[in-house]
């Protein structure tokens, strides 16, 4: 049986490619996790040094891969670089938990919802995936945008689900099904 390691696939969509990171984009991870927001509302440590940059695209992103997770880099269509990441885990039990985050500078422009929406539709669609789920600290109002731009439902909230930056917090639980519009439509 072919698996989600053997396919590592590049995905498009309407504004943006996303595949697998090498070890060519260890300083833009780097650059990017500086950025205030990333450090406040996800889990990459803190400081982040240029070592966990290297890391994350030499090791982490490979053995997600090995794992049956599919960890990519959101590529700007339009020029070709990357701006962010999006990772898939949990794949291969049918649950895929979904995290992001996009580079202050490619902000505002709708490329993290339209990566994230490429990002479910594949793993709904062709993944074997039945629910793609992700989940927002209710104060982080642009990652709700995003996952209601890309077609999720919001379940409800689950309480100190999760701990950020040594914080325990409420999170809203997103999520996307096959037979959701966003996934049914073209
Ligand atoms: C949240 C984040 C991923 C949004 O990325 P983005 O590329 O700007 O998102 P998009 O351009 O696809 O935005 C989708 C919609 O949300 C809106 N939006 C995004 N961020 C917003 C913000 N901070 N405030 C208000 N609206 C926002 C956009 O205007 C857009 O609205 P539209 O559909 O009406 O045009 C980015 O700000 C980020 O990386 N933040 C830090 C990390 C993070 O929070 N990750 C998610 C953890 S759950």
């Amino acid at each position: 049986m072919t698996t989600v390691r053997d396919l590592q696939p590049v995905l498009t969509g309407t504004k943006v490619r996303l595949r697998p990171w090498t070890a060519d984009d260890a300083d833009v991870v780097y650059a990017a996790c500086q950025d205030a927001e990333i450090q406040r509302w996800t889990t990459v440590p803190s400081p982040y040094t240029r070592a966990d940059a290297t890391g994350y695209v030499t090791t982490f992103a490979p053995q997600a891969w090995e794992k049956g997770d599919a960890v990519f880099a959101i590529v700007d269509a339009a020029t070709g670089d990357p701006v962010g990441s999006i990772g898939a885990h949990g794949i291969r039990d049918g649950v895929a938990h979904v995290g992001y985050w996009t580079a202050a500078a490619a902000r505002g422009r709708g490329l993290t919802s339209d990566a994230l929406r490429t990002l479910a539709r594949w793993c709904l669609r062709e993944a074997g995936v039945a629910r793609v789920e992700l989940v927002v600290d209710p104060e982080n109002r642009g990652s709700a945008l995003v996952a209601e731009a890309a077609g999720f439902t919001a379940e409800g909230t689950l309480r100190q689900w999760l701990v950020v930056k040594d914080r325990r917090i409420d999170v809203v639980m997103y999520s996307l099904l096959p037979d959701d519009p966003a996934v049914k439509t073209p």
